[in-house]
């Protein structure tokens, strides 16, 4: 299988895109740890998965912008099965306000949630891979790693500031066999997405469908929404990918919404 034997750490993993790759990861023989802040959904993915199976999957609590919480599950990562393959780093929120509106305290959790928490999880798992003499850095960017939309500036920071890192680690890791690289999908249909339908139609003064239509999925080349197993998918190629010659690169997913 391709990831057999392999371990992973998916951060947000409880829900949405994290849950889909833990399943994609499990089912080709790595054994995964859910991090999530959500402890029981956490436990309760990774008894499913576990079930399904091949790989096992654990679940653990983990506030990513807590640098204990964070070292703590990496710790127990080690402890349970031996090593760190693989980071996915996809734990993540949206706040939508126009920037003149924007809370202080809402950016700096924003700018928390994406950049703190990919940076202490790459700082912690970076000297195992090292040791290993090898890893997978996979962050979760965003068609707004590259494009801009109102009402998203601590996101459209967030997720550019996410290709910096990645490039970053992907320079200091190549001579020890750590590839870093950055998934930029559309919009998909998870309760990050959800959530922000009806406040974008109050804040644009436009209707749900409106924003669906034209917001979401406008620039598509079809008008589909990306899927969670079409992010499984690139992020299981990432992972098994094991030559530096693919890092330092951002790959979209988007239906067209962003070529480049
Ligand atoms: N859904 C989309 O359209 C879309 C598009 C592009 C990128 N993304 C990115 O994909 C990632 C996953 O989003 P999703 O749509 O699956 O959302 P989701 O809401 O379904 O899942 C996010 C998960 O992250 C967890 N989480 C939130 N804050 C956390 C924290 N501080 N520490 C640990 N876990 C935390 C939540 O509990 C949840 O389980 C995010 O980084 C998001 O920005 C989503």
């Amino acid at each position: 299988m391709k990831l057999d034997g392999k371990v992973a750490i998916i951060t947000g993993a409880a829900s949405g895109i994290g849950a889909t790759i833990a399943k994609h990861y499990v089912e080709a023989g790595a054994h995964v740890v859910i991090a999530d802040l959500k402890r029981e959904a956490a436990e309760a993915k990774a008894s499913e998965l576990s079930a399904i199976g091949p790989g096992k999957a654990i679940g653990v609590e983990m506030d990513v912008t807590n640098e204990d919480a964070v070292n703590a599950g990496v710790a127990k990562t080690v402890e349970t099965f031996g090593r760190v393959d693989i980071l996915v780093s996809n734990a993540g929120i949206q706040i939508v306000h126009r920037i003149e509106d924007f809370p202080f305290a809402d950016w700096k959790k924003m700018l928390a949630i994406h950049l703190d928490g990919a940076f202490l999880t790459t700082k912690a798992c970076v000297p195992h891979m090292k040791a290993q003499g090898g890893g997978a850095v996979i962050y979760m960017g965003s068609v707004h790693s590259h494009e801009a939309s109102p009402l998203k500036s601590a996101y459209v920071t967030a997720k550019h500031g996410l290709l910096g890192l990645a490039r970053v680690l992907a320079k200091e890791g190549g001579e020890h066999g750590i590839r870093a690289n950055v998934i930029c999908p559309g919009f998909v249909r998870t309760p990050l997405v959800d959530k922000q339908i009806p406040e974008q139609a109050a804040t644009l003064g436009i209707s749900e469908e409106e924003v669906v239509k034209k917001v979401m999925l406008g620039e598509t080349v079809d008008g589909e929404f990306t899927t969670v197993e079409d992010v499984a998918e690139v992020a299981l190629f990432l992972a098994g990918f094991e030559t530096n010659a693919l890092t330092g690169q951002s790959f979209t997913v988007s239906h067209g919404w962003h070529m480049g």
